[in-house]
């Protein structure tokens, strides 16, 4: 991707997922072929790659996750705001929250100073009373994709000790690190962050955007009712069989949206992964549901691969899926290696020893 073109489209790395699609997957698809107003949906919108590229062409668009960690980073995709408005509701809150419920123990005293934590639970404290704001939304993504990091010895970035960016550190391991190498949490400056990333975020972001985020289970026919548009494109990445783990690595971030203070193991919302065929049940159920709110000839682009620590096979998989769905697949396309670039697979925490094909399946919904 031009570098202009990644200068222009910052917002897209306002929060690291778990995983994710390269922008210019769905910019591609969308820029080429659909035309002006036609409505975009993403079932499993993840960090909303394929609504943000909606939003740079000026199209609207729908996303759907169960995971609230990838709603929020979705919903300040089409937040319509600015730098400005972004740090004056993180003002307003923390004039008005003086005092918010602070986690103990050794974990929370090692990953975050104690002026920052103090900060960080009144601003938490704030936007879970109150969410609805753009600016609002923008803020919590902003705090979201500060939340842990590497810490720099020249610019502070993040609020944390010195931590991965992509997920959260596990307790444990995490403080038996910290002692070690003797790492120790800075007093850095949660507004002066927030200010800095506004403006690396929102500056440019002249595009209006239009269409909203649901948070729910894509395997539910009722997630779809609250849908009213008729849908020509649906681009999506659906969890590649054997990936679990998205929101206990997500934990901290889960934190900050109003969870436990500890690592969250419940798998509420997310596809199962029993075995292949019933994965795939369930991914049918999923495009039946997309089906019945999209027009005659609606285009699904589906990008999927899979991990290593399955003996399962990717291709079978997303076919046995798409039978007998309404939709008829007309073409597979490779989308090259795991290891050739920022593929899904490739942002696992776990060695990827032999990278394994993704796909592009193109289908065209013949139900009614
Ligand atoms: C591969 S990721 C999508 C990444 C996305 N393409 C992006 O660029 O960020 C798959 C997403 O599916 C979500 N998911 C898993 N099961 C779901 C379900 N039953 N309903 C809705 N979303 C689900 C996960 O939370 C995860 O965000």
């Amino acid at each position: 991707m031009a570098n202009e073109f990644k200068e222009k489209t910052r917002l897209n790395g306002i929060c690291p997922y778990f995983t994710m699609f390269p922008l210019d997957f769905p910019y591609s698809v969308l820029q080429r072929y659909a035309e002006p107003e036609e409505w975009v949906l993403d079932p499993f919108c993840g960090r909303g790659t394929t609504n943000y590229a909606s939003r740079v062409l000026g199209l609207p668009s729908i996303g759907i996750d169960s995971s609230p960690v990838a709603v929020a980073i979705s919903e300040a995709k089409l937040a319509n705001t600015s730098p400005k408005a972004i740090v004056k509701v993180a003002n307003r809150i923390l004039d008005s929250v003086k005092t918010a419920e602070i986690p103990t123990g050794e974990f929370w005293e090692l990953a975050y100073h104690k002026t920052v934590l103090s900060l960080l639970c009144r601003l938490r404290a704030g936007l879970n009373d109150d969410c609805r704001s753009n600016a609002r939304k923008a803020l919590r993504a902003i705090i979201l994709g500060a939340l842990h990091g590497p810490q720099n010895k020249t610019i502070d970035s993040y609020f944390s000790n010195q931590s991965q960016r992509t997920y959260a550190p596990k307790p444990k391991y995490a403080v038996k690190f910290w002692k070690e190498k003797n790492f120790e949490p800075k007093p850095v400056n949660v507004l002066e962050i927030i200010k800095q990333r506004a403006e690396r975020y929102y500056l440019e972001e002249t595009v209006k955007a239009k269409g909203r985020i649901i948070k729910g289970d894509s395997r539910e026919q009722s997630t779809f009712s609250q849908i009213d548009q008729n849908i020509t494109w649906v681009l999506t990445s659906p969890p590649y069989y054997g990936m679990r783990t998205y929101v206990p690595d997500q934990w901290l971030r889960m934190w900050f949206l109003g969870g436990k203070a500890e690592v969250d193991y419940s798998m509420n919302g997310q596809i199962d992964h029993p075995s292949p065929s019933l994965f795939a049940a369930q991914l049918n159920q999923v495009w039946r549901n997309v089906g019945v709110k999209c027009q005659p000839h609606a285009q699904l682009v589906v990008r999927f691969g899979g991990v290593n620590d399955r003996k399962a096979d990717p291709q079978e998989i997303i076919m046995t899926s798409l039978r007998n769905s309404g939709w008829e697949v007309r073409e597979i396309v490779s989308a090259g290696f795991a290891s050739e670039g920022r593929r899904q697979a490739v942002h696992i925490n776990q060695a990827i020893k032999a990278p394994k094909e993704e796909y592009d399946i193109w289908a065209v919904w013949q139900g009614t």
